[in-house]
């Protein structure tokens, strides 16, 4: 028997239940992962409160590192003990102690690449990648918007942005937080309360910024798309205040025949090639020094419901990860 979390039903922080679960032995195609660490996301909370509804019961994680103790049949590339890592939706049971994978989903982690870091970066990293590569892809000079601008995604985005040449203004709600951001590389970083709209009109000489990244969804939909300049793209791809109301497509037109996209990882590390892509571009960004993953919170997986509530209650800064 190992430990694990599980939910029996949709609800706040309290139907996360800590049990002895039987995980058994891999299947052709999987592997058995001990996890050394788990990270804790945001969308652990939509799965958790039913937002996005999953069957029930069901485990709850998607991100997490650590070795493998047992590779089932056909199983290629992945040996017993080796140190792996991985971001992914289906089946849900990153919170455990340990648990079955198919092989597929994992990837290797190299020498420099700590079980910590990797389970704070897989989801938060490769969601930074796909956002700043594909949904719009940022150029040297481009004035950027970016939400939660201190949080898990926030801080590894921030770093990116800013190295690919971005201009990037951060929004956050307390000053500590615009403090961590600024040293994160943000040009600038207003307060969630601030005339946002006003000042980012100000700071971009009128014009607007070239995309807006919004994980806040419902209540900053409309203030980001008056954030956006002629042609800008509008990238919603959260729901941490909600999510957003459906909209007439007349509004993109009234502020400048703007695009909107709401995309999410699974459509952009789906393919196995795609995910090896972005693995190895957020592996060689941390490695050389380039993104510092920043774990500013550590709870043991006992306690996976308190740092939920933290996280929603916008406590965290950084990444967070469970201990197993
Ligand atoms: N679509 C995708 O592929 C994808 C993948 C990963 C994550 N995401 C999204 O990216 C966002 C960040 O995820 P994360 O796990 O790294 O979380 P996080 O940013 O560490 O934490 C969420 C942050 O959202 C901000 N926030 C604003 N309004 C909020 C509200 N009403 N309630 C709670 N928080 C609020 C808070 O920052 P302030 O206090 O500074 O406002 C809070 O710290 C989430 O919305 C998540 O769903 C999307």
């Amino acid at each position: 028997m190992t430990k694990a979390i599980r939910i029996d039903e949709f609800g706040g922080p309290e139907v996360l239940r800590y049990r002895d679960v039987e995980v058994g032995a891999p299947g052709p195609g999987q592997i058995r992962i001990a996890h050394k660490a788990i990270g804790l996301n945001m969308i652990d909370i939509y799965f958790r409160n039913g937002l996005y509804p999953i069957g029930l019961p069901s485990g709850l994680g998607s991100e997490a590192a650590g070795v493998v103790v047992a590779i089932g049949e056909g199983v290629d590339g992945v040996e017993v003990g080796q140190r792996v890592a991985y971001a992914s939706p289906a089946p849900l049971d990153g919170y455990s102690e340990e648990r079955l994978i198919d092989s597929g989903l994992v990837i290797g982690l190299p020498y420099g690449i700590s079980n910590e870091t990797a389970a704070a970066m897989m989801l938060k990293g490769l969601t930074s990648w796909y956002l700043l590569t594909r949904s719009y892809r940022v150029e040297a000079g481009d004035w950027i918007v970016l939400y939660a601008a201190a949080g898990g995604v926030g801080l590894i985005a921030t770093q990116w942005a800013s190295r690919l040449g971005a201009r990037v203004i951060g929004i956050v709600s307390t000053e500590e937080k615009r403090t961590v951001a600024l040293e994160h590389g943000c040009e600038h970083v207003l307060l969630a309360g601030d005339d946002v709209v006003g000042r980012v009109r100000e700071l971009t000489g009128g014009k607007g910024v070239a995309a807006v990244y919004d994980s806040v969804g419902r209540e900053t939909f409309y203030q980001s798309l008056d954030c956006l300049r002629r042609h800008g793209v509008m990238v919603s791809f959260g729901n941490a205040s909600g999510a957003v109301e459906p909209f007439a497509p007349l509004e993109l037109t009234k502020r400048g025949s703007l695009y909107v996209t709401r995309p999410t990882l699974w459509d952009f590390v789906g393919e196995r090639s795609d995910l090896e892509r972005g693995a190895a571009a957020l592996f060689d960004a941390v490695r050389s020094g380039a993104i510092h993953i920043d774990v500013r919170q550590r709870y043991p997986l006992a306690d996976a419901a308190t740092a939920q509530i933290d996280l929603q209650r916008r406590a965290t800064v950084g990444s967070t990860v469970l201990v197993p």
